[in-house]
């Protein structure tokens, strides 16, 4: 299979959809993760937050941004004022995908096709969360989107109008990990963050 389409329990609310996207096999990378991660939070919420994928902890323990991202976005979501139990928080990949160095496993980005794939997961929350703005956290999620010719450096802290939905972009949490100037990376991150706050 190519996409999770015929996995999707169309028009379900979001326990039937999450209780599904358990089986789907929508493209290869249900075969190394452990577990789906679907979405959690409030349904329906304010603000959706959208990453790339689940990371090693999250296929580990089946929750979405619990490990070394989540704890940096969280910090930077309190300093930006924004509730995180308020926030839906999901991927646009709901399978880690990863290549094994050892005993380590090894954060692979997912490919266009896969996030193609994924994608009816991603459309059936919008349609159950409503959010008044969704937030795309990295390149991968904001492309999923907004299409693959989205510059995402062109437009850090904005939000765009796309089929009638309110979308918002910045950098994924994980890129201010690596950033070689934490704190000024950090700084820019949380200054993203209030800035979409206000389309809220
Ligand atoms: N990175 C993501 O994009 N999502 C997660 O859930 C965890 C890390
Ligand atoms: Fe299905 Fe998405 Fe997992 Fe692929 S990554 S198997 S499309 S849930």
């Amino acid at each position: 299979a190519t996409s999770a389409a015929q996995f999707v329990p169309e028009g379900k609310d979001w326990a039937a959809l999450r209780s599904a996207s358990c089986a789907c096999r929508g493209c290869e990378l249900y075969k190394d993760a452990k577990q789906t991660v679907f979405g959690e939070g409030p349904v329906p919420a304010p603000l959706m937050m959208v990453g790339e994928q689940p990371g090693d902890r999250e296929d580990v323990e089946g929750h979405v941004f619990v490990g070394p991202a989540g704890r940096l976005l969280d910090k930077a979501l309190a300093a930006a004022k924004i509730a995180r139990d308020e926030a839906y928080l999901t991927n646009a990949v709901k399978h880690f995908k990863f290549t094994e160095r050892g005993k380590r496993r090894i954060h692979q980005q997912p490919r266009r096709s896969e996030v193609v794939a994924c994608f009816p997961w991603l459309r059936e929350e919008i349609r159950v969360v409503q959010p008044r703005l969704i937030v795309c956290l990295g390149a991968v999620a904001a492309k999923a989107l907004l299409g693959s010719s989205f510059k995402l450096t062109e437009h850090r802290g904005e939000v765009l109008e796309q089929d009638g939905l309110k979308i918002g972009v910045t950098v994924h949490p994980s890129s201010v990990l690596r950033a070689e100037n934490w704190t000024e990376a950090y700084e820019a991150f949380v200054a993203d963050l209030k800035a979409l706050r206000k389309a809220l």
